[in-house]
């Protein structure tokens, strides 16, 4: 019997794990509750999935996994209220069904962004307000600084037709609907960029500067076996903790590739390289403690290498980035993670 990893971490933060709503039954689900604390869905509620269409809005998958967590003790943190992604394109379409982006009249533009963020503000509200007793942790928005865009903003459609008023609607309507104890966060990979932490920086003092209610920032942290450092990691938490904001490990993962790799090692992952996977989630969750004043809880994106995102992206193949192999089994990741504790 293995120890649980949840409880090894108590003294430090909780452990969380992303889930789709069919892994809430058999031996997934016995594995997901014996080592994390916090469940976040995959897919389930992200923009398409909960609000396809305008007004109809569809709960079953994200309400299947608040009572998975509910029956097991577990919390929810909820990702993502708004993404360019996964976002049902109604959104950004006029009353005519014209692309909102499309239109160049100046007056037909200020009313087209008008829509856009009463529809952004009807989708935070519903959403919070539903699950506001059951989740305290939100994802308010994801991804929205590109240092190669304009402004070193995301050029989405949420960007184009309102600047940044979309991150301030989204962050005032969720504190609105969610009361004082909710906390909001503003979510990004890379984080660890100097480029990219550095404008995610100026953006987020900005918004703070304007009353806007940001408690902290997600770190998805994707990470691969040969980088980023783990000191990138830390200092740009560091940064953010300085302006008063916690920090979260929100999507924590480790390819056994190098990022611009595009090989495959097929059936057979070299011992070596487990090996090495295991060295630097060592030296990552020392890391994490030791910074445990700033850093308030570690989510995988996922749990066992059965099922990972990275097996489709950015091309099919081999991948194993998680502590639990395609069995179920504790991988030398898992046992590293473990005793340097
Ligand atoms: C991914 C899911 O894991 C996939 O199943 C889906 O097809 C695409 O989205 N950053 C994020 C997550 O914020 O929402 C993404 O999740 C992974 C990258």
């Amino acid at each position: 019997d293995i120890p649980s990893l949840a409880e090894t971490y108590a003294d430090y933060f909780p452990i969380g794990a992303a889930i789709e709503p069919f892994q809430t039954t058999g031996l997934k689900a016995e594995l997901l509750k014996k080592h994390v604390n916090w469940l976040v869905a995959e897919n389930a509620m992200k923009p398409a999935s909960l609000q396809p269409t305008e007004r109809n809005f569809t709960w079953e998958n994200a309400d299947r996994i608040v009572e998975f967590a509910k029956e097991s003790g577990m919390e929810v943190r909820f990702h993502t209220l708004v993404w360019h992604s996964q976002v049902g394109a109604w959104f950004f379409k006029d009353a005519e069904g014209k692309p909102m982006v499309d239109e160049t009249e100046p007056g037909k533009r200020e009313a087209n962004k008008k829509l856009l963020l009463e529809r952004l503000d009807t989708h935070v509200r519903t959403i919070v307000d539903r699950y506001k007793d059951d989740i305290k942790s939100w994802d308010v928005v994801n991804e929205v600084i590109e240092p190669g865009d304009l402004d070193g903003m995301r050029a989405s459609d949420w960007y184009k037709i309102t600047g940044t008023d979309y991150i301030e609607t989204a962050f005032r309507a969720a504190r609105e609907a969610g009361g004082p104890d909710a906390k909001l966060y503003i979510n990004d990979y890379g984080t660890d960029n100097p480029a990219k932490r550095d404008r995610l920086y100026e953006l987020v003092k900005e918004m703070l500067d304007k009353g806007v209610p940001i408690d902290g920032v997600g770190h998805q942290t994707h990470i691969g076996i040969h980088g980023p450092s783990v000191d990138s990691i830390i200092e740009s938490m560091r940064k953010f903790s300085e302006l008063g904001l916690d920090n979260l490990v929100t999507e924590l993962d480790m390819s056994i590739y190098a990022w611009n790799d595009r090989s495959d090692f097929g059936a057979d992952i070299p011992d070596n390289v487990l090996k090495k996977q295991a060295d630097r989630y060592r030296e990552l969750f020392e890391a994490f403690k030791a910074n445990k004043d700033i850093l308030s809880g570690v989510v995988f994106w996922g749990i066992a290498d059965d099922h990972t995102w990275l097996s489709s992206f950015p091309m099919k193949r081999t991948e194993a980035p998680l502590l639990f192999d395609k069995q179920l089994h504790a991988k030398p990741a898992f046992w590293a993670v473990v005793d340097s504790s």
